[in-house]
């Protein structure tokens, strides 16, 4: 009686798990899958086995390689419970070599990746090419992977030959922390997204009407005014100068450059509520938490303005070790166009002064630009082609493509839609060297996707909004647009799926998408 009770309830669990059990899964090999797309991949027999013993071979005098052996094990240890040995590199090693040759006359973003049976071999000559060859191998081990709790999965990579280099030089996303302020621990989040997808440049828009986002000691009402709003009137916030230089080495050490904006002569109004002398009329606005825009501008024709520029402009290229230092300048409606063109010059100077180069969104052109200004394309492209006749190159950000905040379809809840509805096809099947008459590749630094944030308020909205556009706009910045096709990159998107479910991102499951 026990016994055949005991055979009953088996019998009952067997067909209820039979029942109940998904579909099998279809397997398609992780080398297939890859995000963005490498110049060539060469697919192998075998695997190889990442274990507990497995050793990361450097040449440990490489302070760098020890940073980026040290990243390994960090990104590993979570689901696989492996702190890997970091060893002096030897001929006949077994394991993972993390090798950076600068005799490879390559971009330093560039990196071949082999992995057979005994090694994996990383090597590059720089070190992002060594972090995008460990970024590479992260999307060829299991999705489990990217599990903040240990798993026994079977840890294998599989045998291949990787050659990869990017297409653009700058390959960016933008996050707008003044509309609604997000802090460091989100910062940091966004900051791993992205370079996951091998960007290289995190814009942050510091500072609009609804807010100032960075301490400024110099002029400490900023923040002690200007940050205490949003949009919809929640408390804001802003980023110490710590906190900002935390946020700079965070980025640095995933080869990401942050790029600071302040926003200027219009977008102004929190500074224009912190300081009555900023002011035409001596007399300090009122804080704002509308998204109206074009209503504010910086007095131009004060000295006291260009004081207080060449403080913030100073304290800003103090705490940025990269080039480029962004001056906004985009819908300055308030400010008059003889008033606007002296202005945008003169801050340029300021920039200069400093030590760094100015990039500013694309009516910038309307003004003599200094040697090397970028100027970024969002809207116009009469003055993009006007930038370029004056020398400039240009950063591709199209809204009507490349916004992160337009609505996927009429009935997305967050995101606006005056630049068009994106829906992850219209997102990624565009050529930034193929968009716009008179804009050739040539003209063109690099790609960069916007998240402008007036109707995201958390860290999920922005996940929903930024995936799964995201990694298609880094693929157009990383792969050449002949070797991309929307009805190939849409299954490897599919694929994708359980990834960033992995990771525990929050993204649209776009209709576009048959997702695994
Ligand atoms: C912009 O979207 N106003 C640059």
């Amino acid at each position: 009686m026990r016994f055949s009770s005991i055979s009953f309830s088996a019998a009952v669990l067997l067909l209820l798990t039979v029942a109940c059990s998904e579909p099998a899964k279809e397997k398609r090999a992780a080398i297939d899958n890859l995000i963005p797309k490498p110049s060539s991949v060469k697919a192998d027999t075998g695997s190889f086995q990442l274990a507990a013993n497995t050793t990361l071979n450097i040449d440990t005098a490489n302070l760098e390689l020890k940073k980026l052996a040290g990243y390994f094990n960090t990104l590993i240890k979570p689901a696989t419970g492996f702190e890997l040995a970091v060893k002096p590199a030897a001929n006949d090693s077994t394991g993972i070599d993390l090798i950076i040759d600068t005799t490879i006359k390559k971009s330093p973003e560039a990196y071949t990746l082999s992995i057979n049976g005994k090694k994996v071999t990383i090597k590059a000559g720089g070190g992002a090419g060594v972090f995008y060859g460990i970024q590479t191998i992260r999307q060829l081990l299991p999705d489990a992977i990217e599990a903040t709790t240990k798993s026994e999965t079977n840890w294998t990579i599989p045998a291949a030959t990787i050659v990869d280099e990017p297409s653009y030089e700058y390959r960016g996303s933008m996050l707008d922390i003044a509309r609604h302020f997000f802090g460091p621990k989100d910062i940091k989040r966004y900051i791993d997204l992205i370079s996951f997808y091998k960007m290289n440049t995190l814009h942050l828009h510091l500072s609009d009407d609804q807010g100032w986002r960075i301490e400024i000691k110099s002029w400490p009402k900023l923040t002690e005014i200007g940050s205490t709003t949003q949009v919809g009137g929640g408390k804001g916030g802003f980023l110490s100068q710590e906190e900002y230089k935390d946020l700079v080495q965070y980025a640095a050490d995933r080869y990401i450059t942050i790029i600071p904006e302040i926003d200027m002569p219009g977008h102004t109004n929190a500074a224009l509520a912190s300081y009555a002398e900023l002011n035409c009329n001596d007399t300090a606005t009122k804080l704002y938490s509308g998204i109206e825009v074009g209503f504010s501008t910086l007095c131009t024709n004060k000295e006291v303005t260009y004081k207080f520029l060449d403080d913030v402009i100073r304290e800003l290229a103090a705490l940025t070790p990269g080039k480029y230092l962004h001056i906004g300048g985009d819908e300055s409606h308030a400010t008059k166009k003889e008033d606007y063109i002296p202005f945008m010059e003169k801050v340029q100077l300021l920039v200069k002064k400093h030590g760094k180069l100015a990039i500013g969104w694309d009516e910038v052109a309307n003004s003599k630009l200094e040697p090397n200004t970028v100027a970024q394309y969002w809207a116009d492209s009469a003055n993009s082609v006007m930038a370029i006749s004056k020398g400039a190159k240009l950063i591709m950000s199209p809204a009507r493509k490349a916004y992160l905040d337009m609505q996927y379809d009429s009935t997305s809840k967050l995101g606006l839609h005056w630049a068009g509805y994106i829906e992850v096809d219209t997102a990624y099947t565009w050529d930034p060297a193929n968009l716009e008459p008179g804009i050739k590749r040539e003209n063109i630094w690099g790609v960069e996707a916007p998240l402008w944030t007036e109707t995201i308020v958390t860290m999920d909205d922005i996940e929903y909004m930024v995936f799964p556009r995201l990694p298609g706009y880094a693929e157009i910045a990383w792969t050449p647009t002949a070797s991309r096709s929307w009805d190939e990159y849409k299954v490897r998107l599919g694929y994708h799926g359980p990834r960033m479910k992995a990771m525990q991102i929050d993204y649209y499951p776009s209709k576009k998408i048959d997702w695994k």
